[in-house]
């Protein structure tokens, strides 16, 4: 391999366009946690941090995994950036470092940013992924055994990053985007952000064993029903903790008791396996909610939303995490949190706690 692609040269994580300023402040974070002197870069859609120095694995290994990023879509280590590439002829350059670097890949990616500008290029990177995949072909660098998948990523037409992912850390959806379809007899459309939640905070593992048939929820701000459809089409019994009215069809499932109750007054008669919450409400007052049900053992497992504020979006994530993770040491128990701004998300990041001991 060529020396000077051998090693990843930046850090590149895809966001919600506008959220830029969160993602580079997580990034900021994560560096100064371990050491890594660089340069960062904001633009709309992404940010990139160019190391100062060849990183090591282990850090190789944090900044890769994509599920431990809130404000990321996806996060890649690149090999290359290439500037200023002729509209006549982008693939010649990109495979000559492909071909130095003597990677084999087992799939590749075109992909841009998701901007109104990035959108544009979707044609483009339609019919460049075509060629990519050919011109890999012929210098035999696809492998369908091969550990990595490479991604050509396009701010612009003329500009592009080359990074290979692992896909057991990055995200499985180009642009770290899930397409998800909606369910036709789902009441609302925020179905998504749980299903979505389920798909990206757990692992298939983790859903299979932590998901089962006959455990008792509680859907906290459940109306008019979406989220409690993802529980019930699971065959969990849900108790949908809402003033308003549930979907009838829902209902009918057997599965579904509607408390007509304050959220934040309702009390589980016995502990369950899981608390969803979707209330809209101020963060901290969900995060207080939260270690509330966690610090009195009143479930298991929980994903709830939190809206997040106009500004210091960032800096309210982690007080509200902070928040609950402290509260929980002080009353003797640990959880483990993990926090993701999902496609179906707007303004709010979507939250999984379960407790360790
Ligand atoms: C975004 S909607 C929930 C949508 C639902 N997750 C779905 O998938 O269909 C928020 C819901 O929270 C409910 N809500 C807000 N404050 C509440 C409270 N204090 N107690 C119970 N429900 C509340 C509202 O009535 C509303 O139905």
């Amino acid at each position: 391999m060529n020396p000077a692609t051998k090693t990843p040269s930046s850090l590149l994580r895809y966001c919600r366009a506008g959220f830029e300023t969160e993602c580079a402040g997580e990034v900021t974070a994560s560096m100064a946690a371990l050491s890594i002197a660089g340069d960062l870069r904001a633009e709309p859609g992404f940010v990139e941090y160019r190391f100062d120095a060849p990183l090591d694995a282990s850090a190789s290994g944090v900044l890769s995994d994509w599920r431990r990023a809130i404000f990321a879509r996806q996060s890649l280590l690149a090999f290359a950036h290439l500037q200023s590439l002729a509209r006549a002829d982008r693939l010649t350059p990109i495979m000559a470092i492909l071909v130095e670097r003597g990677e084999r890949y087992v799939d590749a990616w075109v992909e841009a940013p998701e901007t109104d500008e990035g959108k544009a290029l979707a044609p483009f990177c339609k019919s460049f992924g075509n060629a990519l995949i050919g011109g890999l072909k012929k210098a035999r660098l696809l492998d369908p055994h091969a550990p990595r998948r490479l991604h050509a990523f396009f701010p612009q037409s003329d500009n592009v990053y080359l990074a290979a992912a692992d896909p057991g850390l990055s995200a499985p959806w180009p642009q770290g985007i899930p397409r998800l379809k909606f369910p036709r007899d789902a009441p609302s459309r925020s179905t998504l952000k749980l299903e979505e939640a389920l798909l990206t905070l757990l692992d298939g593992g983790e859903r299979e064993r932590w998901l089962k048939p006959g455990m008792n929820s509680v859907d906290l701000g459940a109306a008019p029903g979406g989220w409690t459809w993802q529980l019930v089409r699971r065959s969990l019994r849900v108790t949908a903790v809402d003033n308003g009215p549930m979907d009838a069809a829902l209902m009918q499932s057997g599965l579904v008791v509607h408390a007509r109750e304050d959220g934040f007054r309702f009390r589980p008669k016995k502990p369950v396996d899981w608390m969803v919450c979707d209330m809209v409400e101020q963060p901290r007052r969900i995060a207080e909610l939260v270690a509330r049900w966690f610090a009195d053992g009143w479930c298991r497992h929980s994903i709830f939303n939190l809206k997040l504020p106009m500004k210091k979006r960032y800096a309210e994530t982690m007080l509200c995490l902070d928040l609950i993770r402290g509260k929980l040491a002080g009353a003797g128990r640990e959880v483990e949190l993990r926090a993701k701004q999902l496609y179906h998300d707007r303004e709010e990041i979507t939250v999984f706690c379960r407790l360790r001991k």
